[in-house]
């Protein structure tokens, strides 16, 4: 509580901080320099009340990166106001609190964007809020500002200050997604916060951990090229489901598990039609090889115990495609064809680049490159190949 005392004007900077960045940091510097503030306090939110989110890192991590970040600036500190709270924190509780820890005569400034301004009337006690605090808004440069702020303005002229601010296009939640993809941050965030997050393994999920049983089963049934290639059809799957905001972890396992009946040979293929009821069509009882991806339906049910029937139909369907496909089933075609250590053949670097843009496109390029290939070398092409073909061309 010592660092709220002796401070004429003080800046509160509330957030996650799911990491703190390089964003946060310059523009509470910029406020401060702009408006002549003394201090700026970081209060990191506490734990959300319900269950977990998992991309959210504990408030005590939060806490040591916002501490870290903001250590060697006199003018900045760190409050553990919120956290300590324990339950669902409203902002005008955090404002009475810091109002009966400051000297009497403290100013406030809330720093805030204009997002969460225009929400401060739907906020607890919002008129006892404007009495407690006044508002610094940051915006982009040129930012127009829409009907509900310039009320807001109107309304708290002396209040609120509009404050131009140079934006620097960081995100917390592109960082995240950085680390998961394994991707560096360098320079987005400072390094002594980067070091924490991987020395305390944030933001990652380790899914091989997860599914080591899986993998073990995997091990035992395909040879070992097979298994390298499914091992990185789940890494590359799960990138994918990254970058197109799908549930990654659906994903992985289904790259992982995807060509579980790859290796079959043909007796133990039959074998399995047999045991699952299911009967080849005629371009499966000539290529008996494309039947891996239909057995796997099954096979994924019964001895992975796989019950996500969207998880199933990515497998079941990673070798013809069919029209209209999820997303899910999507990724792990597109996974299939252009994971890491699938040797290089003409095409594999535009089907990479589509498929971290646009799933369809990617879908409409392979499906043609596919199609061409297998026709050149005299096979028969799936009926679904084709009406996956004619579905994403258009
Ligand atoms: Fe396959
Ligand atoms: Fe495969």
């Amino acid at each position: 509580m010592e660092n709220f005392k002796n401070i004429k004007k003080l800046g509160i900077m509330g957030g996650t901080f799911n990491p703190i960045h390089y964003a946060h940091l310059f523009t509470s510097n910029y406020v401060l320099e702009k408006y002549n503030l003394d201090k700026i306090v970081f209060i990191p939110t506490g734990e959300p009340p319900h269950k977990r989110d998992i991309n959210i890192a504990s408030a005590e991590d939060r806490y040591n990166m916002t501490s870290l970040a903001t250590e060697d600036n006199p003018n900045f500190f760190i409050s553990n106001i919120e956290i300590e709270r324990h339950k669902t924190t409203y902002t005008i509780d955090t404002l009475r609190q810091i109002k009966s820890i400051c000297d009497e005569d403290t100013e406030l400034y809330f720093i805030t964007g204009t997002d969460t301004i225009n929400q401060v009337y739907s906020w607890k006690e919002p008129d006892a809020i404007f009495e407690l605090t006044k508002f610094i808004v940051t915006t982009r440069p040129n930012y127009i500002l829409d009907e509900n702020t310039e009320n807001l303005l109107k309304k708290h002229k002396d209040k609120i200050y509009i404050c131009e601010t140079p934006m620097l296009e960081i995100s917390s939640t592109s960082i995240r997604k950085r680390i998961e993809q394994e991707k560096t941050v360098t320079y987005l965030l400072p390094k002594n916060v980067e070091e924490y997050i991987y020395k305390n393994n944030l933001y990652k999920t380790d899914f091989f951990k997860k599914y080591e049983k899986e993998i073990n089963i995997l091990k035992e049934n395909l040879t070992e090229k097979r298994f390298n290639h499914s091992m990185q059809v789940a890494k590359e799957a799960k990138k994918l489901a990254i970058e197109h905001n799908i549930d990654k972890e659906q994903a992985f396992l289904a790259g992982l598990i995807h060509d579980c009946c790859k290796c079959f040979s043909l007796p133990k293929i039959y074998e399995a039609c047999e045991k699952y009821n299911f009967k080849l069509d005629e371009v499966l009882e000539k290529q008996p090889d494309l039947a891996h991806s239909f057995l796997g339906y099954y096979v994924a049910k019964d001895i992975y115990n796989i019950k996500d029937e969207n998880i199933l139909n990515s497998i079941k369907y990673h070798t013809t495609g069919r029209a209209n496909m999820s997303s899910l089933e999507k990724i792990i075609y597109i996974a299939d064809y252009i994971e890491p250590t699938r040797v290089y053949f003409e095409g594999i670097y535009t089907a990479r680049e589509l498929a971290y843009k646009d799933l369809d496109k990617a879908m409409e390029y392979i499906l043609k490159s596919t199609i061409q290939f297998n026709t050149k070398k005299g096979r028969i092409i799936h009926p679904l190949s084709l009406q996956a073909y004619e579905y994403y061309k258009n």
